[in-house]
């Protein structure tokens, strides 16, 4: 299932309306015959449903007596029957736990600066339709049902995925969703520039393009990527089975048995800093160590060999990991960040949703651009010179990757991003022509593989037993800029810290 919208799946779609009545007789007889299968596949149903029965009779069962938790699996047994999504699920929320309420993790306030822009002016449907122009799709959430209009294809299976999670999204808070159209965009970098739609005369109203990462100076809203519910390309399993792994794997080797030098593997090709940090490779340069261990990502060889040095647990093995942009923000991130080793966060450009959560100093070691390998140099050098502190950071980002990002959250950010975007649409939502309904059968019955393993893995089997987390009020300007002004300082810190270690260091070899 390399595309949501195969073939096959289009023709079916097509087909439907076509089952008609005909009164010659040939076609009742073509109906007698149809109806003699269609009893023939109905007993066969019941014995592959009872045989069903019988062989999960003691998981389900005895969970739904002990927790009272009405499981839904996917019922793709139906779903090839009558290519109709189940009408069984609940649509509506009842008896939800109030105890546990709990605030939402400080990075959901940015959810209001992100929306910022459209505070005073709502957003219009020509608003909308401008960010068309970007976006591989529009989602429309109705009812509680979710429909798409496809525009164009995506990078390998980035939408499927995506628009998976927004189905979970639905199943894990039934009737909870407002109803809404938004643009998506399945492609790396930001598009809108914000001057451009405000510094125009007469401005023509921001549009609103949903994405996975954005920069300071663009109008895009940041959104969860699709490998929360897995990278099948890569073989990235969903986070929630990722963040247990990767907890595992923390355990096999204690931070300070680990190799005293910061590690990155990944692709050097797709951009010119991921080439100058190769250049820091212990094997690259002469005379010169500058504490790093690199190495390249070959995606092709690796999906030939069981990925089997791509398995993220496994990389826990070194004191320090390195983050780099490529293209664009990396998947990789919250990968990196969750190890237990601090971070040597190379100064981004982007920001991904939860990646204004965290502070230099606390959560990773900011590394410059420019410069850089003297920089990784300087940050092992002085983290094998004060593990206590080293420890205290790789133990901080993980303990945020962990506790603040478990899927849960993840799925109340979406929840409350889209309630908070929701709030501003000037407009009602309606179905376009060629929008379709889809379902978790819809999706997952087709796929096969390492796709429909990561979609029934990720797959959410009953609504919410608790309401979610409590969205934090916006921040003040006078908080922003006291954040912003903390995260210099702390870079600033270092870098002082970066040049005085040098200086001394040239001077002892002149
Ligand atoms: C549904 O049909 C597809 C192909 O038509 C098949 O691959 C799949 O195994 C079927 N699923 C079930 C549960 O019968
Ligand atoms: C970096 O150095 C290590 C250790 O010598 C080596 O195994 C690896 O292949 C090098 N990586 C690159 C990209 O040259
Ligand atoms: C491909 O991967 C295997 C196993 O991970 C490794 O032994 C081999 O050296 C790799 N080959 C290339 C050309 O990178
Ligand atoms: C680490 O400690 C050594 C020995 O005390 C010292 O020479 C070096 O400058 C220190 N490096 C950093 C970065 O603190
Ligand atoms: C900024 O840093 C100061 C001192 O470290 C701290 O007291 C304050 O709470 C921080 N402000 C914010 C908004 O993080």
């Amino acid at each position: 299932m390399k595309d949501l919208y195969k073939d096959k799946c289009k023709s079916i779609y097509r087909l439907r309306p076509s089952f008609g009545h005909r009164n010659n007789a040939i076609t009742i007889c073509m109906s007698l015959v149809l109806a003699a299968v269609f009893v023939s596949i109905l007993m066969f149903l019941m014995v592959v449903c009872s045989l069903n029965l019988h062989m999960f009779s003691g998981q389900p069962i005895l969970k739904f007596q002990t927790k009272k938790i009405h499981d839904f699996p996917l019922e793709c047994l139906a779903w090839n029957q009558t290519l109709s999504c189940p009408k069984n699920y609940p649509t509506t929320h009842k008896n939800l736990d109030r105890s546990l309420a709990n605030t939402c993790p400080d990075y959901f306030r940015w959810i209001h600066e992100d929306l910022r822009h459209w505070r005073e002016t709502g957003i219009t449907r020509d608003m909308v339709e401008v960010a068309k122009r970007s976006a591989h799709f529009r989602l429309i959430i109705l009812d509680g049902k979710l429909y798409v209009e496809k525009f164009r294809k995506s990078i390998q299976t980035r939408d499927l995925f995506t628009l998976w999670g927004f189905q979970q999204l639905l199943r894990l808070y039934p009737g909870m969703i407002p109803d809404l159209e938004l643009m998506f965009d399945c492609d790396d970098r930001p598009v809108f520039n914000i001057k451009q739609y405000f510094k125009r005369r007469p401005n023509p109203g921001p549009p609103p393009l949903f994405k996975y990462c954005s920069d300071p100076w663009s109008l895009d809203i940041v959104s969860p990527d699709w490998s929360f519910w897995g990278w099948a390309e890569t073989n990235q399993k969903p986070w929630e089975m990722t963040l247990k792994d990767i907890k595992q794997g923390n355990k096999r080797v204690k931070w300070k048995d680990r190799l005293p030098f910061a590690y990155w593997r990944g692709n050097p090709t797709v951009s010119p800093l991921r080439a100058d940090l190769i250049k820091c490779n212990v094997t690259n340069t002469h005379n010169v160590d500058w504490g790093t261990h690199l190495f390249i990502q070959d995606w092709i060889n690796e999906s030939g060999h069981g990925y089997k040095n791509s398995n993220i647990e496994d990389q826990c093995t070194y004191r320090y990991k390195i983050y780099i942009e490529g293209w664009s923000w990396s998947v990789s991130e919250k990968y990196i960040l969750a190890c237990d080793s601090p971070t040597l966060y190379i100064t981004p450009h982007y920001y991904t949703f939860f990646a204004r959560g965290m502070a230099p100093l606390e959560h990773f070691w900011p590394i410059r651009v420019t410069n850089m390998c003297r920089s990784l140099k300087f940050a092992v050098e002085w983290g094998n010179n004060h593990t206590s502190k080293a420890q205290e950071i790789g133990e901080a980002s993980s303990k945020f990757i962990q506790e603040d990002m478990k899927m849960d959250y993840i799925y109340d950010y979406m929840l409350h991003l889209l309630t908070e975007y929701a709030k501003l649409l000037k407009f009602k939502p309606t179905l376009p022509l060629n929008a379709i309904e889809l379902c978790s059968e819809s999706m997952a019955c087709f796929a096969d593989g390492k796709w429909r393993k990561f979609m029934e893995d990720s797959l959410v089997r009953y609504p919410a037993n608790t309401i979610p987390c409590t969205m934090p009020p916006p921040y003040d300007p006078s908080t922003i800029k006291a954040i912003i002004d903390n995260k210099t300082r702390a870079i600033k810190q270092v870098e002082m810290w970066e040049d005085e270690y040098w200086r001394n260091q040239n001077l002892k070899h002149d």
